[in-house]
C-alpha cells in the first residue's frame, strides 16, 4: 500500500494544485476554518502544531502565514520537496519532514498541541489495523489533552451514491486551460475504490492528459470515532462543512488523559451553531 500511495502523489506533486480551482485560494480559506476551529478548541494559546500529511502544503501554508507555529510532514518525499520550495516563495520558515504516520513517533521524537491531517489521507489506510497504528502514532507525538483535528470525505454519503466519478473541473483559459477529474471504480469487498485522476493541459491545438492512480477506504464517520476510541482518543466530536467551515466532515478530539474541555471550547458549541445529523459526541 505504502509504495502504491507514495508514488502516486510524488508523481503528483508538480501537478497538485492543479486539483484546487484556485489552491492559494484554497489555502486562505482552510487556514482561516482551521484557525477557527483550534482558537475554538485548543487549551493552548498559542500552540505547535504539526500536519502529519501535509502533502505540497495547503493547511500548514496557510496556518504560518496566519502566524502559527506549524510543522509538516508526508510519506512524499516530493510532496516535501515542493512543499519547501512553497514556503520559501512566500518567506515562511517552517520545518517539513518525509514520515509515514503509522509510525510517527520514531521520526518526530517529539510532541505538538495540535496534530492535523486533513483532505481524505487516513482513508489511504486500507486495513483497520493500519487506521488504529496510525492514530495510536499520532497520539503518542500529540501532548497529553492535545487537540488532534482531520478532515475526511463524506463517506457515509458516498457509500449510499457509490459514484463512479466527479465533475470535471475547468480552469485557466486559452493555453491555460486544465481540466481536472477522477473515476472511481468500487472493489468487490464494497469499501474500498481506485482512483483514477486525470489531469488534462491544453497544449495549443492538442490536450496533454496525465492519468495518476491509487486506492482509498470509504471509512464511516463512526467507524473513525470507534477508531479513535480503541486509540486513546476522548471527546471526540463531528463538525459539518456548515458548522466548521471547512470543506469536508471535520473530526476534532483529545488525547485522553485530559477530559476537561477548555472553556472556550463549550463557547464554540453554544455560539449560533445549530445541531445538524452530523454533530454529534461521543460519550464518555
Ligand atoms: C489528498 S492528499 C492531502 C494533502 C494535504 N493535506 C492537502 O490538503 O493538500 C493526502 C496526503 O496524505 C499523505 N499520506 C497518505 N498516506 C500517508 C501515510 N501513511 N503517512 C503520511 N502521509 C500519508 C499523502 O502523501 C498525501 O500528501
Amino acid at each position: 500500500m505504502t509504495d502504491s500511495v507514495q508514488h502516486f502523489y510524488n508523481d503528483l506533486a508538480d501537478h497538485y494544485h492543479r486539483v484546487y480551482e484556485s489552491w492559494q485560494g484554497s489555502i486562505d480559506r482552510q487556514a482561516a476554518a482551521l484557525a477557527d476551529l483550534i482558537q475554538s478548541n485548543c487549551r493552548v494559546s498559542s500552540p505547535e502544531i504539526l500536519d502529519c500529511s501535509c502533502g505540497i502544503g495547503t493547511q500548514v501554508l496557510g496556518l504560518a502565514k496566519l502566524g502559527y507555529r506549524v510543522q509538516g510532514s508526508d510519506l512524499s518525499p516530493k510532496a516535501i520537496q515542493r512543499a519547501k520550495v512553497e514556503s520559501v516563495n512566500r518567506g515562511l520558515d517552517i520545518p517539513f519532514e518525509v514520515a509515514d504516520f503509522r509510525t510517527l513517533d520514531s521520526t518526530m521524537g517529539r510532541t505538538f498541541d495540535v496534530v492535523l491531517t486533513c483532505d481524505n489521507s487516513l482513508p489511504h489506510l486500507l486495513t483497520e489495523a493500519d487506521l488504529d497504528q496510525a492514530l495510536a502514532r499520532i497520539g503518542t507525538v500529540l501532548e497529553s489533552g492535545g487537540l488532534f483535528i482531520a478532515s475526511i470525505r463524506d463517506y457515509d454519503a458516498l457509500l449510499v451514491e457509490k459514484p463512479d466519478s466527479t465533475t470535471p473541473q475547468v480552469t485557466g483559459r486559452d493555453d491555460d486551460e486544465t481540466i481536472v477529474f477522477q473515476v472511481w471504480e468500487w472493489v468487490d469487498d464494497g469499501r474500498t475504490y481506485w482512483v483514477r485522476l486525470f489531469v488534462m493541459q491544453r497544449e495549443s491545438d492538442s490536450w496533454r492528459t496525465d492519468e495518476f492512480v491509487t486506492q482509498y477506504r470509504a471509512i464511516r464517520r463512526d467507524e473513525l470515532t470507534l477508531a479513535l476510541e480503541r486509540s486513546g482518543f476522548a471527546d471526540i466530536t463531528w463538525l459539518s462543512p456548515e458548522q466548521s467551515g471547512f470543506f469536508q466532515p471535520v473530526v476534532v478530539a483529545y488525547r485522553r488523559k485530559c477530559l476537561q474541555k477548555p472553556q472556550a471550547y463549550r463557547r464554540f458549541y453554544r455560539r449560533d451553531r445549530r445541531p445538524s445529523s452530523l454533530c454529534y459526541r461521543a460519550n464518555y
